[in-house]
Parts: C-alpha cells; structure tokens; sequence
C-alpha cells in the first residue's frame, strides 16, 4: 500500500521552531504566519459572553439558519448579488470547506487544476483524497496573475474539472480585477470546468474593492472563512456557497463528516459580520505596515518586493541572498531571531529563492524583523 504524498507545512514547522525557541527564552519575530495579530472585535466576543450559559448544541449541518441569512445580505451589500441562504454552509474554517467541495463537488480521483505558487494545503487535501492534481505555474514577471491562454494550455495537456483560485492570492497577495476574474469564470464555462474561487482574503484589499466570482456565475463555488479579515483564525469558522447541483450533497456530507460547525463559533461570526467599519480599521493598520515592510525589503536587497495589492504577504526574490530559502529561513531564524516561511511551501519546483513574510502581527514584529535582518545580512550572512 502506498500512502498519498503529503508534505509539511513549513510555516508551522518554522513556528514550532520558532516556539521551542521562545521556550528557551529567546525574542523571536513572528513574520511567518498569516495570523492576524489583533482580537476580534469588542462586539464580538460580547455576543459570546452573552451565548455562555445557553445550552449550545449542534446546529444544523449547513448552520445557524440567523448567521446565512445574514451571510446571504452580505452579498447582496457587497457584491449587488442575490444569494439564497439554502446555497449557503456554515464550516470549520475553509480548511473543512475544501475537503467539503472536493468530495460533494467531484467525482473521486478528478483532477484539479491549482497555482504554483499557492496555498500548500490545495495540494495536501487533493493528495489525502486521492485527487489528481495539475499545477499552473505563475511567474513574478506577470504580476503572480494567471493568464485565460495558461489555464486553456494546461487543460489541453491534462483535461482538469475543477480550478481552485484564491484572489487576493497566498503567497502573493495578487489580486484579479473584475475583468480578469469573468475572463476566467467564462474560461471555466468555455471548458466545463467548475471553479472554486476562494475568497479568504476579501476585505483586505489595498487597491481597489474585492471581487467575487458570484458577481459573474453562480455555477460555481465559492468558499471563505472568518479567519483573516474577521481576525478569528482560532475559532474555525468559515462558509461556502455552492450551486444548486452540489449544495444538497455538500449537506449530506457534511452532516456526516462534521455534524454543523461550532455553535459558539457561528454566534461570534454572526455578530463578526456587523463590524465591518472596525475591521476596515485593522486594514488600514496592515496597509501601513505593508508599505513598510516593502521599502525595508527592497532596501536590504530582495527582489520582486514591490507591494502586492492585497492579503497580508510579501513574497519576495531572496537570490541576492540563496538558492536555498528552506536553508536560509532556518538560519534566520535560529541566528537572527526572525521566522519567515520558506517559498518551498508554496512552490515545491522553484520555490527555493523564495520567501514570504506576513505582515498581519504587530506592527513592532515588522519593524523589529528589519532592523534584526538589516544587522544579520550586512554581516554577510
Ligand atoms: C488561501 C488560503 N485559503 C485557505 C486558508 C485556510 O484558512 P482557514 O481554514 O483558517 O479558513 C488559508 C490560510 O492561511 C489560506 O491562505
């Protein structure tokens, strides 16, 4: 029997190391993970307080019928779209989404296309589920963009049923403008190919308004999570909204699978949802440190370092530097106090001169992880 082809996820590994470090003692800033830094909003964990003490049982297995209608005036407010609440399911973050559409969405061993660079988890989850997987490489040069003639070139190589998108996009922060996400949704229409668009990172968009891909179709899936903009990584919350085809097996799975999402954790996305005016906030805070850590990066000598539109992420050229990035990372952190995550995460072919640092803690984890890299590289190391 052989097992499925798993890897690390190296920024956890570089945060236990980075842990094991702390417990010696040692400063260590955190640029590795894409965690928000700050709590969720007042208004939030007050509604929490006030659930403590209720019974809090199961909800249904697509959630709380409150929190979909509410995540169905979220679109209609957002995006102009009207979503029905019964196309909408509550999940454990959008980690527990994925596993949701790949199993409810397509037929075992389908193959799906994903970005190189892109999220490590895509090519995990598709491994465990024994899903196939083509990889469409992106280049620095185009803006980490996809193009309509690569993802056509790609499917003629390898026919694909589904693509799996993020925009804003980890590692890169490149973000799909309007005309740019409908080419591509047409593309996947021309090919019959369902698109999964995962929209984790709206909300923090430093250039313009997010788009989703409801605004073009509703053949396709959508997924996102209150993970990063809503600052609730830890309470696992998240949503999809599935078209009408797969919505009722996307149920069934998931009463099976999971039972419904944490009660808890749906009552604090409920009252997440009204505190948009206080995380645009938190946006503006990141937009700051986001140029600063631009303008430091650039400064010290890493490439591809202009500022991406959106998300939390510099994913920056390390060649002046190494070829090995994995090598370097550790070394960084283990003689400089600084963890950033290794572009191998992202890329497993030419991620090696690559690294990506978050920049979604503190403001002082930026400042400080400069000034430690700027003392570190001079020396030649
Ligand atoms: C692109 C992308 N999608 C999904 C996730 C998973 O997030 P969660 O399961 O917390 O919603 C992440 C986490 O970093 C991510 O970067």
């Amino acid at each position: 029997m052989t097992f499925a082809a798993i890897e690390p996820f190296y920024a956890m590994e570089i945060l236990g190391r980075a842990q094991a470090l702390e417990a010696e003692g040692r400063d260590i800033c955190h640029l590795e993970l894409g965690e928000p830094g700050g709590a969720p909003a007042a208004r939030v964990l007050d509604a929490v307080r006030a659930c403590l003490g209720r019974p809090m049982g199961y909800t249904s297995a697509k959630g709380n019928p409150a929190l979909r209608e509410r995540l169905a005036r979220y679109y209609e407010d957002q995006h102009g779209v009207a979503v029905d609440p019964a196309n909408i399911v509550v999940t454990m973050g959008s980690s527990s989404g994925f596993v949701l559409t790949f199993l409810s969405a397509f037929a075992p061993g389908a193959r799906i296309a994903v970005t190189r660079p892109g999220y490590p988890a895509y090519l995990n989850i598709l491994a465990a589920l024994n899903m196939r997987v083509t990889e469409i490489p992106l280049s620095a040069a185009r803006g980490w963009k996809p193009a309509v003639a690569d993802i056509e070139a790609a499917h003629a190589q390898a026919p694909f049923e589904g693509l799996l998108l993020a925009s804003p996009a980890n590692p890169t922060g490149a973000v799909l403008n309007e005309e740019e996400l409908a080419d591509i949704v047409a593309c996947c229409d021309r090919l019959g190919v369902r698109f999964i668009s995962d929209e984790i990172y709206h909300g923090l968009n430093y250039s313009g308004r997010d788009v989703s891909a409801l605004e073009t179709s509703k053949n396709h899936v959508v997924i996102n999570s209150f993970s990063k903009y809503y600052c609730m990584t830890g309470w696992r919350i998240g949503w999809l909204v599935m078209p009408d085809d797969v919505i009722r097996r996307a149920e069934m799975m998931a009463q099976s699978l999971f039972i419904s999402a944490s009660s808890v954790s749906q009552t604090a996305a409920l009252a997440a949802l009204d505190e948009r005016v206080e995380y645009d906030k938190r946006r503006d805070d990141y937009a700051a440190s986001r140029l600063l850590l631009a303008e430091g990066l650039k400064r010290l000598g890493f490439g591809a370092a202009e500022p991406a539109e959106g998300a939390f992420y510099a994913y920056v050229d390390a060649s002046a530097f190494t070829n090995d990035t994995m090598d370097f990372c550790i070394r960084l952190l283990d003689d400089a106090g600084v963890a950033a995550t290794p572009g191998a995460d992202f890329d497993r072919v030419g991620g090696g001169i690559y690294v990506r640092f978050s920049y979604a803690g503190t403001r002082r984890s930026v400042e400080e992880g400069l000034r430690r890299m700027e003392q570190y590289l001079r020396a030649g190391a």
